[in-house]
Protein backbone atom coordinates (compact mmCIF):
# COMPACT_ATOMS: atom_id res chain seq x y z
CA UNK A 1 0.00 0.00 0.00
CA UNK A 2 1.44 3.53 -0.42
CA UNK A 3 0.23 7.10 1.34
CA UNK A 4 1.08 10.08 -0.30
CA UNK A 5 1.86 13.28 1.11
CA UNK A 6 3.22 16.07 -0.86
CA UNK A 7 6.48 17.13 -1.36
CA UNK A 8 5.43 20.12 -2.93
CA UNK A 9 6.88 23.90 -1.87
CA UNK A 10 3.21 24.86 -0.99
CA UNK A 11 2.20 22.11 0.91
CA UNK A 12 5.48 22.15 2.37
CA UNK A 13 4.61 25.63 3.80
CA UNK A 14 1.45 24.51 5.76
CA UNK A 15 3.23 21.23 7.50
CA UNK A 16 3.65 18.52 4.99
CA UNK A 17 7.21 17.67 6.14
CA UNK A 18 5.81 17.00 9.36
CA UNK A 19 2.99 15.07 8.24
CA UNK A 20 5.04 12.60 6.52
CA UNK A 21 7.18 12.10 8.90
CA UNK A 22 4.66 11.57 11.82
CA UNK A 23 2.97 9.18 8.90
CA UNK A 24 6.51 7.52 8.94
CA UNK A 25 6.36 6.85 12.53
CA UNK A 26 2.89 5.54 12.72
CA UNK A 27 3.81 3.06 9.78
CA UNK A 28 7.31 2.13 11.64
CA UNK A 29 5.59 1.39 14.95
CA UNK A 30 2.31 -0.39 13.25
CA UNK A 31 5.22 -2.82 11.23
CA UNK A 32 2.80 -2.78 8.11
CA UNK A 33 4.25 -2.54 4.40
CA UNK A 34 3.20 0.99 3.49
CA UNK A 35 5.29 3.04 1.63
CA UNK A 36 4.95 6.78 2.01
CA UNK A 37 5.39 8.76 -1.41
CA UNK A 38 5.94 12.68 -1.27
CA UNK A 39 4.03 13.31 -4.47
CA UNK A 40 3.49 16.50 -6.14
CA UNK A 41 0.61 18.77 -5.56
CA UNK A 42 -2.88 18.28 -6.81
CA UNK A 43 -3.35 21.74 -7.36
CA UNK A 44 -6.21 22.37 -4.29
CA UNK A 45 -3.74 24.94 -2.31
CA UNK A 46 -6.83 24.80 0.24
CA UNK A 47 -6.50 21.29 1.09
CA UNK A 48 -2.90 20.83 1.83
CA UNK A 49 -1.56 19.09 3.19
CA UNK A 50 -3.44 16.84 1.11
CA UNK A 51 -2.86 13.34 2.01
CA UNK A 52 -3.59 10.14 -0.24
CA UNK A 53 -4.04 6.67 0.25
CA UNK A 54 -4.24 4.07 -2.33
CA UNK A 55 -7.56 1.47 -2.40
CA UNK A 56 -8.77 -1.08 -4.34
CA UNK A 57 -11.08 1.71 -5.71
CA UNK A 58 -8.38 4.23 -6.43
CA UNK A 59 -6.78 6.98 -4.10
CA UNK A 60 -8.91 8.61 -1.66
CA UNK A 61 -8.12 11.94 0.12
CA UNK A 62 -7.81 13.53 3.45
CA UNK A 63 -7.12 17.24 3.30
CA UNK A 64 -5.91 19.72 4.95
CA UNK A 65 -4.03 17.36 7.46
CA UNK A 66 -2.21 19.61 10.30
CA UNK A 67 0.41 17.25 11.89
CA UNK A 68 -1.63 17.20 14.92
CA UNK A 69 -4.65 15.35 12.92
CA UNK A 70 -1.71 12.31 12.16
CA UNK A 71 -2.58 10.27 15.86
CA UNK A 72 -6.59 10.63 15.54
CA UNK A 73 -6.57 9.12 11.36
CA UNK A 74 -4.22 6.35 12.22
CA UNK A 75 -6.53 5.15 14.92
CA UNK A 76 -9.22 5.64 12.45
CA UNK A 77 -7.98 3.61 9.95
CA UNK A 78 -5.75 5.32 7.68
CA UNK A 79 -3.03 2.78 7.62
CA UNK A 80 -5.89 -0.14 7.36
CA UNK A 81 -6.40 0.88 3.45
CA UNK A 82 -7.82 4.59 4.57
CA UNK A 83 -11.76 3.84 5.57
CA UNK A 84 -13.44 7.08 6.51
CA UNK A 85 -10.46 8.01 9.37
CA UNK A 86 -11.35 11.04 11.28
CA UNK A 87 -8.72 13.29 13.52
CA UNK A 88 -10.34 13.04 16.54
CA UNK A 89 -9.96 9.00 15.89
CA UNK A 90 -13.18 7.51 15.12
CA UNK A 91 -13.72 5.63 11.88
CA UNK A 92 -16.83 6.39 9.79
CA UNK A 93 -16.80 2.67 8.29
CA UNK A 94 -15.26 0.19 10.66
CA UNK A 95 -12.43 -1.97 9.96
CA UNK A 96 -10.63 0.67 7.90
CA UNK A 97 -12.38 -0.91 4.71
CA UNK A 98 -12.35 1.74 2.52
CA UNK A 99 -15.92 2.87 0.54
CA UNK A 100 -14.47 5.54 -2.02
CA UNK A 101 -17.74 6.06 -3.24
CA UNK A 102 -19.42 9.34 -2.95
CA UNK A 103 -22.50 8.50 -0.50
CA UNK A 104 -19.35 7.78 1.53
CA UNK A 105 -18.13 11.20 1.70
CA UNK A 106 -21.33 12.57 2.28
CA UNK A 107 -21.13 10.49 5.32
CA UNK A 108 -17.88 11.60 6.23
CA UNK A 109 -19.50 15.37 6.41
CA UNK A 110 -17.76 15.57 3.07
CA UNK A 111 -20.36 17.07 0.66
CA UNK A 112 -20.44 15.76 -2.76
CA UNK A 113 -19.47 19.61 -3.05
CA UNK A 114 -16.24 18.76 -1.38
CA UNK A 115 -13.55 19.20 -3.76
CA UNK A 116 -15.14 22.87 -3.97
CA UNK A 117 -16.80 23.00 -0.33
CA UNK A 118 -14.16 22.42 1.66
CA UNK A 119 -12.26 25.43 2.02
CA UNK A 120 -9.95 27.38 4.50
CA UNK A 121 -12.84 29.90 4.29
CA UNK A 122 -15.22 27.23 6.25
CA UNK A 123 -16.93 25.76 3.02
CA UNK A 124 -19.20 22.90 3.39
CA UNK A 125 -17.80 22.85 7.13
CA UNK A 126 -15.40 20.19 6.91
CA UNK A 127 -13.05 19.92 9.75
CA UNK A 128 -9.37 19.88 9.55
CA UNK A 129 -8.19 16.38 8.00
CA UNK A 130 -10.91 15.30 6.45
CA UNK A 131 -12.10 12.64 4.41
CA UNK A 132 -12.68 13.65 0.75
CA UNK A 133 -13.44 10.67 -1.07
CA UNK A 134 -12.03 9.93 -4.08
CA UNK A 135 -9.75 12.51 -4.99
CA UNK A 136 -10.05 12.09 -8.77
CA UNK A 137 -13.57 12.27 -8.79
CA UNK A 138 -13.61 15.25 -6.42
CA UNK A 139 -15.66 18.65 -7.87
CA UNK A 140 -12.70 20.33 -8.54
CA UNK A 141 -10.65 17.70 -10.48
CA UNK A 142 -13.70 16.56 -12.74
CA UNK A 143 -13.94 20.13 -13.93
CA UNK A 144 -10.71 20.00 -15.43
CA UNK A 145 -9.30 18.79 -18.52
CA UNK A 146 -5.48 17.95 -17.84
CA UNK A 147 -3.19 16.83 -20.31
CA UNK A 148 0.40 19.15 -19.35
CA UNK A 149 -0.76 18.25 -15.92
CA UNK A 150 -1.38 14.62 -15.82
CA UNK A 151 0.83 13.12 -13.90
CA UNK A 152 1.18 16.02 -11.19
CA UNK A 153 0.11 14.40 -8.09
CA UNK A 154 0.18 11.70 -9.49
CA UNK A 155 3.57 10.40 -9.61
CA UNK A 156 6.33 10.23 -7.66
CA UNK A 157 8.76 12.94 -9.20
CA UNK A 158 12.04 11.90 -7.95
CA UNK A 159 10.73 8.19 -9.96
CA UNK A 160 12.13 7.18 -13.20
CA UNK A 161 10.04 4.44 -13.21
CA UNK A 162 6.80 6.01 -12.00
CA UNK A 163 7.76 8.13 -15.25
CA UNK A 164 7.97 5.70 -17.09
CA UNK A 165 5.12 3.58 -16.10
CA UNK A 166 2.50 6.43 -16.88
CA UNK A 167 3.44 6.62 -20.34
CA UNK A 168 6.70 8.40 -20.12
CA UNK A 169 8.37 9.03 -22.65
CA UNK A 170 5.95 7.96 -25.02
CA UNK A 171 5.77 11.32 -26.84
CA UNK A 172 9.46 11.20 -27.06
CA UNK A 173 9.42 7.93 -28.89
CA UNK A 174 6.82 8.99 -31.20
CA UNK A 175 9.02 11.52 -31.95
CA UNK A 176 11.96 9.55 -32.77
CA UNK A 177 9.87 7.77 -35.58
CA UNK A 178 8.96 10.98 -37.36
CA UNK A 179 11.35 13.22 -39.25
CA UNK A 180 12.03 16.50 -37.15
CA UNK A 181 10.60 18.40 -39.62
CA UNK A 182 7.44 15.98 -39.23
CA UNK A 183 7.54 17.00 -35.59
CA UNK A 184 7.75 20.75 -36.14
CA UNK A 185 4.72 20.28 -38.56
CA UNK A 186 2.87 18.21 -35.49
CA UNK A 187 3.47 21.06 -32.89
CA UNK A 188 2.38 23.72 -35.41
CA UNK A 189 -1.13 21.29 -36.06
CA UNK A 190 -1.87 21.03 -32.69
CA UNK A 191 -2.28 24.95 -32.38
CA UNK A 192 -0.70 25.06 -29.04
CA UNK A 193 0.86 28.71 -28.49
CA UNK A 194 3.40 30.27 -26.09
CA UNK A 195 2.10 29.77 -22.38
CA UNK A 196 4.75 32.35 -20.94
CA UNK A 197 2.39 35.39 -21.93
CA UNK A 198 2.74 36.11 -25.47
CA UNK A 199 0.99 33.22 -27.01
CA UNK A 200 3.24 33.11 -30.12
CA UNK A 201 2.79 29.71 -31.84
CA UNK A 202 5.16 27.44 -30.89
CA UNK A 203 5.56 24.86 -33.85
CA UNK A 204 6.09 28.66 -36.19
CA UNK A 205 8.92 29.49 -33.56
CA UNK A 206 10.48 25.77 -34.45
CA UNK A 207 9.92 25.71 -37.58
CA UNK A 208 12.01 29.16 -37.91
CA UNK A 209 15.23 27.48 -35.60
CA UNK A 210 14.78 24.12 -38.32
CA UNK A 211 15.44 26.02 -41.17
CA UNK A 212 18.62 28.41 -39.10
CA UNK A 213 21.57 26.72 -40.50
CA UNK A 214 23.99 26.62 -37.92
CA UNK A 215 26.61 23.62 -36.36
CA UNK A 216 24.98 24.68 -33.15
CA UNK A 217 21.72 25.13 -31.55
CA UNK A 218 20.02 25.25 -27.96
CA UNK A 219 16.53 24.64 -26.34
CA UNK A 220 16.29 26.98 -23.36
CA UNK A 221 13.40 26.77 -21.11
CA UNK A 222 12.10 29.83 -19.36
CA UNK A 223 11.36 29.01 -15.74
CA UNK A 224 12.29 32.87 -14.49
CA UNK A 225 8.35 32.57 -13.55
CA UNK A 226 7.70 36.25 -12.22
CA UNK A 227 4.32 36.81 -12.66
CA UNK A 228 2.47 37.47 -9.57
CA UNK A 229 0.20 35.20 -8.88
CA UNK A 230 1.79 32.56 -11.46
CA UNK A 231 2.80 29.19 -10.34
CA UNK A 232 2.37 26.81 -12.36
CA UNK A 233 6.07 26.51 -13.41
CA UNK A 234 6.79 25.65 -10.35
CA UNK A 235 4.43 23.02 -9.34
CA UNK A 236 5.01 21.43 -12.85
CA UNK A 237 8.51 21.09 -12.33
CA UNK A 238 8.33 20.37 -8.68
CA UNK A 239 5.60 17.67 -9.27
CA UNK A 240 6.51 15.86 -12.93
CA UNK A 241 10.35 16.94 -14.15
CA UNK A 242 10.79 13.97 -16.13
CA UNK A 243 7.67 15.36 -18.47
CA UNK A 244 9.79 18.89 -19.09
CA UNK A 245 13.03 17.27 -19.81
CA UNK A 246 11.20 14.67 -22.43
CA UNK A 247 9.32 18.02 -24.09
CA UNK A 248 12.61 19.71 -24.35
CA UNK A 249 14.47 16.58 -25.39
CA UNK A 250 11.83 16.82 -28.24
CA UNK A 251 12.07 20.24 -29.12
CA UNK A 252 15.94 19.51 -29.53
CA UNK A 253 15.04 16.55 -31.85
CA UNK A 254 12.97 19.06 -33.79
CA UNK A 255 15.28 21.93 -34.45
CA UNK A 256 18.54 20.17 -34.53
CA UNK A 257 19.87 21.38 -31.19
CA UNK A 258 22.26 18.86 -28.58
CA UNK A 259 22.61 21.71 -25.29
CA UNK A 260 19.75 22.38 -23.03
CA UNK A 261 19.25 25.37 -20.58
CA UNK A 262 16.44 25.38 -17.95
CA UNK A 263 16.61 29.15 -16.59
CA UNK A 264 15.25 28.77 -13.12
CA UNK A 265 14.37 31.33 -10.81
CA UNK A 266 16.19 31.35 -7.07
CA UNK A 267 13.30 31.68 -5.63
CA UNK A 268 11.90 27.81 -6.35
CA UNK A 269 14.59 26.14 -4.57
CA UNK A 270 12.64 23.23 -4.32
CA UNK A 271 12.15 23.11 -8.32
CA UNK A 272 16.31 23.35 -8.45
CA UNK A 273 16.50 20.40 -6.62
CA UNK A 274 13.45 18.43 -7.80
CA UNK A 275 14.91 19.33 -11.22
CA UNK A 276 18.60 18.66 -10.54
CA UNK A 277 17.74 15.09 -9.28
CA UNK A 278 15.40 14.32 -12.61
CA UNK A 279 17.92 14.79 -14.58
CA UNK A 280 21.06 12.78 -13.41
CA UNK A 281 17.99 9.92 -13.47
CA UNK A 282 17.14 10.84 -17.24
CA UNK A 283 20.97 10.73 -17.73
CA UNK A 284 21.32 7.36 -15.99
CA UNK A 285 18.72 5.98 -17.82
CA UNK A 286 19.50 7.30 -21.27
CA UNK A 287 16.65 9.76 -21.66
CA UNK A 288 19.47 12.49 -22.01
CA UNK A 289 23.25 12.49 -23.36
CA UNK A 290 24.01 10.25 -26.53
CA UNK A 291 22.23 7.65 -28.13
CA UNK A 292 18.82 8.53 -26.25
CA UNK A 293 16.30 5.82 -26.22
CA UNK A 294 19.03 4.19 -28.34
CA UNK A 295 18.22 6.44 -31.26
CA UNK A 296 21.60 8.68 -32.78
CA UNK A 297 19.91 12.06 -30.88
CA UNK A 298 22.28 13.77 -28.60
CA UNK A 299 20.79 16.19 -26.03
CA UNK A 300 22.23 17.02 -22.42
CA UNK A 301 20.37 19.56 -20.45
CA UNK A 302 21.38 22.51 -17.61
CA UNK A 303 20.05 24.43 -14.92
CA UNK A 304 21.09 27.86 -14.35
CA UNK A 305 19.73 29.84 -11.21
CA UNK A 306 18.66 33.22 -12.05
CA UNK A 307 19.31 36.02 -9.49
CA UNK A 308 15.82 37.78 -8.95
CA UNK A 309 15.34 39.82 -11.32
CA UNK A 310 11.85 40.28 -12.99
CA UNK A 311 13.35 40.80 -16.31
CA UNK A 312 15.42 37.64 -16.46
CA UNK A 313 11.80 36.57 -17.40
CA UNK A 314 11.86 38.56 -20.94
CA UNK A 315 14.12 36.08 -23.36
CA UNK A 316 16.63 38.06 -24.57
CA UNK A 317 17.31 39.06 -20.67
CA UNK A 318 17.41 36.15 -19.70
CA UNK A 319 19.48 34.47 -22.91
CA UNK A 320 22.35 37.69 -21.33
CA UNK A 321 22.03 36.31 -18.21
CA UNK A 322 22.79 32.60 -19.43
CA UNK A 323 25.56 34.06 -20.92
CA UNK A 324 26.81 35.22 -17.69
CA UNK A 325 26.30 38.85 -18.49
CA UNK A 326 23.86 41.37 -16.36
CA UNK A 327 20.25 40.66 -17.59
CA UNK A 328 19.72 43.32 -20.19
CA UNK A 329 17.02 43.64 -22.51
CA UNK A 330 18.67 42.95 -26.19
CA UNK A 331 17.05 44.45 -29.14
CA UNK A 332 14.90 42.42 -31.31
CA UNK A 333 15.18 41.79 -34.49
CA UNK A 334 17.66 39.63 -34.07
CA UNK A 335 15.10 36.99 -33.01
CA UNK A 336 16.30 34.41 -30.68
CA UNK A 337 15.44 31.68 -33.08
CA UNK A 338 17.88 33.15 -35.50
CA UNK A 339 20.46 34.53 -32.99
CA UNK A 340 19.97 33.25 -29.50
CA UNK A 341 22.11 32.05 -26.79
CA UNK A 342 25.91 32.61 -27.75
CA UNK A 343 24.04 34.21 -31.27
CA UNK A 344 23.12 30.80 -31.97
CA UNK A 345 19.65 29.72 -33.17
CA UNK A 346 17.52 28.99 -30.23
CA UNK A 347 14.33 27.83 -29.11
CA UNK A 348 12.86 30.11 -26.23
CA UNK A 349 10.18 28.59 -24.87
CA UNK A 350 8.05 28.75 -21.17
CA UNK A 351 8.14 25.83 -19.04
CA UNK A 352 4.59 24.94 -20.12
CA UNK A 353 4.84 25.01 -23.71
CA UNK A 354 7.72 22.87 -23.29
CA UNK A 355 5.66 20.37 -20.76
CA UNK A 356 2.72 20.63 -23.41
CA UNK A 357 5.00 18.83 -25.69
CA UNK A 358 4.91 15.34 -24.86
CA UNK A 359 1.39 14.38 -25.20
CA UNK A 360 0.94 16.49 -28.28
CA UNK A 361 3.18 14.16 -29.34
CA UNK A 362 1.55 10.98 -27.64
CA UNK A 363 -1.42 11.35 -28.55
CA UNK A 364 -1.54 13.76 -31.70
CA UNK A 365 -1.92 16.75 -32.87
CA UNK A 366 -5.75 16.84 -33.62
CA UNK A 367 -6.45 15.26 -30.08
CA UNK A 368 -4.78 18.61 -28.72
CA UNK A 369 -6.11 20.74 -31.18
CA UNK A 370 -9.67 19.74 -30.30
CA UNK A 371 -9.33 21.56 -26.76
CA UNK A 372 -9.83 24.64 -26.73
CA UNK A 373 -11.67 27.67 -29.14
CA UNK A 374 -10.93 30.03 -31.45
CA UNK A 375 -7.07 30.21 -32.46
CA UNK A 376 -7.00 29.69 -28.29
CA UNK A 377 -6.53 25.52 -28.86
CA UNK A 378 -5.90 22.70 -25.97
CA UNK A 379 -5.77 23.49 -22.60
CA UNK A 380 -4.50 26.21 -20.53
CA UNK A 381 -3.20 25.99 -17.06
CA UNK A 382 -4.85 28.83 -14.83
CA UNK A 383 -4.21 29.80 -11.31
CA UNK A 384 -6.55 31.31 -8.76
CA UNK A 385 -4.48 33.40 -6.18
CA UNK A 386 -4.59 36.77 -4.50
CA UNK A 387 -7.78 37.06 -1.97
CA UNK A 388 -9.71 33.55 -3.38
CA UNK A 389 -11.07 31.02 -1.26
CA UNK A 390 -10.25 27.91 -3.15
CA UNK A 391 -6.58 28.83 -4.57
CA UNK A 392 -4.49 26.78 -6.80
CA UNK A 393 -4.59 25.26 -10.40
CA UNK A 394 -6.79 25.01 -12.53
CA UNK A 395 -6.46 22.65 -16.05
CA UNK A 396 -8.94 23.10 -18.89
CA UNK A 397 -9.45 23.96 -21.92
CA UNK A 398 -9.45 27.95 -23.64
CA UNK A 399 -12.97 28.67 -23.22
CA UNK A 400 -13.95 28.58 -19.53
CA UNK A 401 -15.11 32.01 -18.74
CA UNK A 402 -13.53 34.39 -15.97
CA UNK A 403 -16.54 34.24 -13.82
CA UNK A 404 -16.85 30.34 -13.78
CA UNK A 405 -12.81 30.17 -12.91
CA UNK A 406 -13.46 33.01 -10.06
CA UNK A 407 -16.45 32.10 -8.46
CA UNK A 408 -17.13 28.19 -9.62
CA UNK A 409 -13.97 27.24 -9.00
CA UNK A 410 -12.55 29.62 -6.56
CA UNK A 411 -15.14 30.15 -4.67
CA UNK A 412 -15.55 33.92 -4.91
CA UNK A 413 -12.65 35.93 -2.27
CA UNK A 414 -11.57 34.36 1.07
CA UNK A 415 -13.03 37.36 2.90
CA UNK A 416 -16.25 36.71 2.06
CA UNK A 417 -16.85 39.82 0.72
CA UNK A 418 -17.96 40.70 -2.61
CA UNK A 419 -15.09 40.35 -5.35
CA UNK A 420 -14.59 43.57 -6.76
CA UNK A 421 -11.46 42.98 -9.40
CA UNK A 422 -9.32 40.59 -10.65
CA UNK A 423 -6.06 41.18 -12.44
CA UNK A 424 -5.42 38.10 -15.22
CA UNK A 425 -2.09 38.09 -16.53
CA UNK A 426 0.57 39.19 -13.61
CA UNK A 427 1.53 42.65 -12.85
CA UNK A 428 1.51 43.59 -16.40
CA UNK A 429 -2.08 42.24 -17.12
CA UNK A 430 -5.51 44.78 -17.02
CA UNK A 431 -7.21 44.46 -13.68
CA UNK A 432 -11.10 43.40 -14.79
CA UNK A 433 -14.80 44.14 -13.00
CA UNK A 434 -17.33 41.40 -12.63
CA UNK A 435 -18.90 42.98 -14.88
CA UNK A 436 -16.81 40.98 -17.56
CA UNK A 437 -16.76 38.08 -15.41
CA UNK A 438 -18.70 36.57 -18.93
CA UNK A 439 -15.25 36.97 -20.90
CA UNK A 440 -14.10 33.40 -22.14
CA UNK A 441 -10.44 32.66 -21.43
CA UNK A 442 -8.91 33.07 -24.41
CA UNK A 443 -6.12 34.95 -26.55
CA UNK A 444 -8.77 37.11 -28.83
CA UNK A 445 -11.91 37.67 -26.50
CA UNK A 446 -9.19 38.79 -23.71
CA UNK A 447 -7.39 41.38 -26.47
CA UNK A 448 -10.31 42.75 -27.68
CA UNK A 449 -10.78 43.54 -23.91
CA UNK A 450 -8.00 45.35 -23.66
CA UNK A 451 -6.56 42.63 -21.79
CA UNK A 452 -4.32 39.65 -21.81
CA UNK A 453 -4.00 36.05 -20.52
CA UNK A 454 -0.28 35.85 -19.75
CA UNK A 455 0.66 33.12 -18.43
CA UNK A 456 -2.44 32.36 -16.66
CA UNK A 457 -2.43 34.48 -13.53
CA UNK A 458 -5.73 35.39 -11.88
CA UNK A 459 -5.01 37.37 -8.71
CA UNK A 460 -8.68 38.08 -6.96
CA UNK A 461 -9.26 41.91 -4.48
CA UNK A 462 -12.37 42.08 -2.95
CA UNK A 463 -14.90 45.74 -2.55
CA UNK A 464 -11.62 46.99 0.01
CA UNK A 465 -8.77 47.47 -2.98
CA UNK A 466 -8.30 50.88 -4.00
CA UNK A 467 -7.52 50.83 -7.62
CA UNK A 468 -6.04 54.21 -7.67
CA UNK A 469 -2.96 52.42 -5.33
CA UNK A 470 -3.32 49.22 -7.27
CA UNK A 471 -2.38 51.48 -10.56
CA UNK A 472 -0.10 53.38 -8.64
CA UNK A 473 2.00 49.57 -8.04
CA UNK A 474 1.88 49.14 -11.61
CA UNK A 475 4.36 51.92 -12.23
CA UNK A 476 6.22 51.26 -8.84
CA UNK A 477 6.91 47.59 -10.09
CA UNK A 478 8.33 49.23 -13.51
CA UNK A 479 10.55 52.09 -11.89
CA UNK A 480 11.88 48.92 -9.35
CA UNK A 481 12.09 46.46 -11.77
CA UNK A 482 12.92 48.08 -15.16
CA UNK A 483 16.73 47.11 -16.60
CA UNK A 484 17.08 50.95 -17.24
CA UNK A 485 18.08 50.72 -21.12
CA UNK A 486 15.14 53.01 -22.98
CA UNK A 487 14.02 56.10 -21.94
CA UNK A 488 10.07 55.55 -21.99
CA UNK A 489 10.30 52.65 -19.26
CA UNK A 490 13.11 54.26 -17.02
CA UNK A 491 11.61 57.73 -16.45
CA UNK A 492 8.34 56.98 -17.28
CA UNK A 493 7.17 55.08 -14.29
CA UNK A 494 8.92 57.57 -11.98
CA UNK A 495 6.85 60.17 -13.55
CA UNK A 496 3.98 57.72 -13.41
CA UNK A 497 4.04 57.75 -9.54
CA UNK A 498 4.43 61.27 -9.50
CA UNK A 499 1.29 61.68 -11.48
CA UNK A 500 -0.85 59.09 -10.07
CA UNK A 501 0.20 60.34 -6.97
CA UNK A 502 -1.41 64.11 -7.23
CA UNK A 503 -4.11 62.52 -8.71
CA UNK A 504 -4.68 60.50 -5.35
CA UNK A 505 -3.80 63.72 -3.45
CA UNK A 506 -6.52 65.78 -5.87
CA UNK A 507 -4.30 68.54 -7.34
CA UNK A 508 -5.26 69.48 -10.86
CA UNK A 509 -6.73 65.71 -11.37
CA UNK A 510 -8.31 66.70 -14.96
CA UNK A 511 -5.02 67.36 -16.11
CA UNK A 512 -2.87 65.28 -14.38
CA UNK A 513 -5.59 62.26 -15.89
CA UNK A 514 -4.70 63.57 -19.15
CA UNK A 515 -1.00 63.48 -18.27
CA UNK A 516 -1.11 59.79 -17.72
CA UNK A 517 -2.82 59.06 -20.32
CA UNK A 518 -0.26 60.47 -22.16
CA UNK A 519 2.27 59.10 -20.98
CA UNK A 520 0.85 55.55 -20.95
CA UNK A 521 0.64 56.35 -24.96
CA UNK A 522 4.63 57.10 -24.75
CA UNK A 523 5.29 54.35 -22.90
CA UNK A 524 3.18 51.32 -25.19
CA UNK A 525 4.65 52.96 -28.20
CA UNK A 526 8.53 53.70 -27.25
CA UNK A 527 9.37 51.06 -24.75
CA UNK A 528 11.43 48.34 -25.90
CA UNK A 529 10.02 45.38 -24.00
CA UNK A 530 7.02 44.10 -22.80
CA UNK A 531 8.17 45.49 -19.23
CA UNK A 532 7.62 48.87 -20.03
CA UNK A 533 5.24 48.43 -22.82
CA UNK A 534 2.77 47.05 -21.26
CA UNK A 535 2.87 48.97 -17.91
CA UNK A 536 -0.28 51.01 -18.97
CA UNK A 537 -2.16 47.98 -19.47
CA UNK A 538 -2.87 47.72 -15.39
CA UNK A 539 -3.12 51.24 -15.15
CA UNK A 540 -5.44 52.12 -17.83
CA UNK A 541 -7.54 49.57 -17.06
CA UNK A 542 -7.92 50.94 -13.91
CA UNK A 543 -8.67 54.21 -14.72
CA UNK A 544 -11.32 53.09 -17.49
CA UNK A 545 -13.12 50.39 -15.13
CA UNK A 546 -12.53 52.08 -11.71
CA UNK A 547 -12.45 55.79 -12.53
CA UNK A 548 -14.26 56.43 -9.02
CA UNK A 549 -11.32 55.55 -7.27
CA UNK A 550 -9.27 58.03 -9.14
CA UNK A 551 -11.72 61.08 -9.00
CA UNK A 552 -12.43 60.69 -5.24
P1 LIG B 1 6.87 38.85 -28.26
O1 LIG B 1 5.51 38.96 -28.84
O2 LIG B 1 7.91 39.83 -28.64
O3 LIG B 1 7.47 37.42 -28.65
C1 LIG B 1 6.86 36.22 -28.42
C2 LIG B 1 7.79 35.11 -28.81
O4 LIG B 1 7.74 34.88 -30.20
C3 LIG B 1 9.26 35.40 -28.53
O5 LIG B 1 9.88 34.21 -28.12
C4 LIG B 1 9.81 35.84 -29.89
O6 LIG B 1 11.18 35.64 -30.02
C5 LIG B 1 9.03 34.92 -30.78
N1 LIG B 1 8.90 35.35 -32.17
C6 LIG B 1 8.35 36.50 -32.64
N2 LIG B 1 8.37 36.50 -34.00
C7 LIG B 1 8.92 35.33 -34.39
C8 LIG B 1 9.19 34.71 -35.65
N3 LIG B 1 8.87 35.32 -36.79
N4 LIG B 1 9.75 33.50 -35.67
C9 LIG B 1 10.04 32.88 -34.52
N5 LIG B 1 9.82 33.38 -33.29
C10 LIG B 1 9.25 34.60 -33.23
O7 LIG B 1 6.65 38.80 -26.69
P2 LIG B 1 7.70 38.75 -25.49
O8 LIG B 1 8.26 40.10 -25.25
O9 LIG B 1 8.65 37.62 -25.66
O10 LIG B 1 6.75 38.36 -24.29
C11 LIG B 1 5.87 39.27 -23.73
C12 LIG B 1 4.89 38.51 -22.89
O11 LIG B 1 5.55 37.92 -21.79
C13 LIG B 1 3.80 39.36 -22.30
O12 LIG B 1 2.65 39.29 -23.10
C14 LIG B 1 3.56 38.78 -20.93
O13 LIG B 1 2.33 38.12 -20.88
C15 LIG B 1 4.63 37.74 -20.77
N6 LIG B 1 5.28 37.78 -19.46
C16 LIG B 1 5.35 36.61 -18.77
C17 LIG B 1 5.92 36.54 -17.51
C18 LIG B 1 5.95 35.25 -16.75
O14 LIG B 1 6.25 35.25 -15.55
N7 LIG B 1 5.63 34.13 -17.37
C19 LIG B 1 6.52 37.74 -16.92
C20 LIG B 1 6.41 38.91 -17.73
C21 LIG B 1 5.80 38.92 -18.96
FE1 LIG C 1 14.47 47.74 -20.05
FE2 LIG C 1 12.06 48.77 -19.52
FE3 LIG C 1 13.20 49.27 -21.83
FE4 LIG C 1 12.31 46.79 -21.28
S1 LIG C 1 11.06 48.62 -21.52
S2 LIG C 1 14.24 47.37 -22.25
S3 LIG C 1 12.75 46.71 -19.06
S4 LIG C 1 13.99 49.88 -19.82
Amino acid sequence: MRIFVPRDAAARSVGADEVAERIATAVEASGRDIEIVRNGSRGMLWLEPLVEVETREGRVGYGPVAPEDVDGLVAGGLLDGGGTAQPDGSAEIGGGAAQPDSSTALRAGASADAGLGSGASGGAGVGPGAYLGLVEELPWMKRQQRLTFSRVGVIDPRSGDDHAEHQGNKGLRAALALTPAEVVEEVVASGLRGRGGAGFPTGIKWRTVLGAESDLKFVCCNADEGDSGTFADRMLIEGDPFTLIEGMTIAAYAVGATEGYVYLRSEYPDAVEALNAAIQTARERGWLGSNILGSDLTFDLHVRVGAGAYICGEETSMLESLEGKRGMVRAKPPIPALEGLFGRPTVVNNVLSLATIPTILANGAKTYAAYGMGRSLGTNVFQLGGNVARGGIVETAFGITLGELVNDLGGGTASKRPVRAVQVGGPLGAYLPVEQFDLPMDYESFAAAGAMVGHGGIVVFDETVDMSAMARFAFEFCAEESCGKCTPCRVGAVRGVETIDRIRRGEDRKKNLVLLDDLCDLMTDGSLCAMGGLTPLPVRSAVRHFGEDFTS
